[in-house]
């Protein structure tokens, strides 16, 4: 390969380089108040135009959030968020978070167009747990129950029994161990880990990890417990064994934010991805909230507790999508339909066991 010279003694391939690199710079350079009140009002527009409804995860960021609460959709955890946008009546549902969602979603909803700010964002566990490899296990153990985690692709859920997000799988193994059941767990081992100690269920874990969750360190949680005595650990599931071991509270993101919200506590020591403190401010204004630490005694590089994935996300990756119909999320009907049995045993469950909790049943 050729490289010219350019006047500045740079090579043209590396000044294009450059060039290539500053322009996308310039495309992800934060926007101006002004410009984000226009695109909001854009994005509110085309949302009542197109019948469409915003559904986004509390890790999403804060713009996003407030943004689906102001049009009457809706920013909660992985279970609610597919509850919600298959009970919608919106005939499009965008959806911000990752990829899994994007198709539970689909896979709910046939009949609605699912749109995503973009398809890139995936999530660590579900890269973890590929569906070739996922099947050749589970058909290993011909005689085990499989059980996979909301956070596995379409592929995945097709091959389980059960699809169970983290506000729910205590529950779901529980049952099936009172009947005796063998199960295979995937894809994260904490969840699986931490499952498997409250049940007491004969489980075999896939050996997957949230590349977020599993850098909240328990030596540095324990230090600043030292200097936040009164502080309450919220953790999330995902989080390793010796971090839940200290935590408090231990459940899904919703359950993390009712925790916050009940518990006397005027400090919080909170051991998951640092989008949900926009939601844990709102509902506990008078409360203060610290991010769990990443780093050990020894440790000197620190991890910013934040999905690189949700914070793919943008103001302006949703109105793109929503002006041109681009990142439509699909599945197809024969995998939509095998993957629908799991979920739909999941959300089955949890209404059943709302009216017992309500004393309804
Ligand atoms: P929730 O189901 O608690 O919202 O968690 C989803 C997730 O991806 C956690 O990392
Ligand atoms: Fe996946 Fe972890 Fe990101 Fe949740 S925070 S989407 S589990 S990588």
């Amino acid at each position: 390969m050729t490289a010219m010279t350019d006047t500045s003694g740079m090579l043209a391939s590396d000044t294009d380089i450059v060039r290539a690199h500053l322009a996308r710079v310039t495309l992800s350079a934060p926007l101006s108040d002004l410009e984000i009140a226009e695109c909001k009002a854009r994005i509110k527009t085309l949302l009542r135009e197109r019948n469409a409804i915003l559904v986004a995860h509390y890790y999403t960021d804060a713009l996003l959030q407030s943004l689906a609460a102001e049009t009457g959709g809706l920013v909660s955890d992985s279970l609610e968020m597919a509850r919600f946008g298959r009970d919608s009546s919106a005939s499009t549902l965008v959806v911000a978070g990752v990829r899994f969602m994007g198709e539970t979603a689909c896979i709910l909803s046939p009949d609605k167009t699912v749109l995503m700010p973009t398809l890139e964002a995936t999530c660590s566990l579900d890269v973890a747990c590929p569906a070739d490899r996922f099947a050749e296990f589970c058909d290993a153990h011909p005689d085990h129950t499989v059980v996979v985690y909301a956070n596995t692709s379409a592929a995945v859920k097709a091959r389980a029994d059960w699809v169970v997000t983290s506000s729910i799988a205590v529950d779901v193994v529980e049952h099936l161990a009172a009947q005796g059941k063998k199960i295979i767990w995937a894809p994260d081992r904490h969840l699986g880990a931490y499952i498997k100690g409250r049940t007491g269920a004969d489980m075999l874990l896939w050996e997957g990890a949230c590349i977020v969750h599993e850098e909240f360190k328990a030596k540095g949680l324990i230090d600043m417990r030292a200097l936040y005595p009164h502080a309450a650990i919220l953790a999330h599931p995902e989080s390793p064994a010796s971090v839940l071991e200290i935590a408090d509270v231990i459940g899904s993101t919703t359950q993390i934010i009712k925790a916050a919200m009940q518990m006397p506590n005027s400090h919080f020591i909170v051991a998951t991805d640092k989008g949900i403190f926009y939601k844990l401010q709102q509902m506990a204004p008078q409360k203060t909230f610290l991010i769990a630490p990443t780093a050990g005694h020894d440790a000197t590089c620190r991890s910013c507790a934040h999905c690189p994935w949700m914070a793919m996300n943008s103001l302006e990756r949703l109105l793109h999508s929503l002006e041109t119909g681009s990142n439509r999320v699909s599945v197809s009907s024969e995998l939509a339909s095998r993957a629908m049995a799991p979920l739909q045993r999941m959300l089955d469950f949890s209404a059943a066991l709302k009216l017992k909790v309500n004393g309804k049943a």
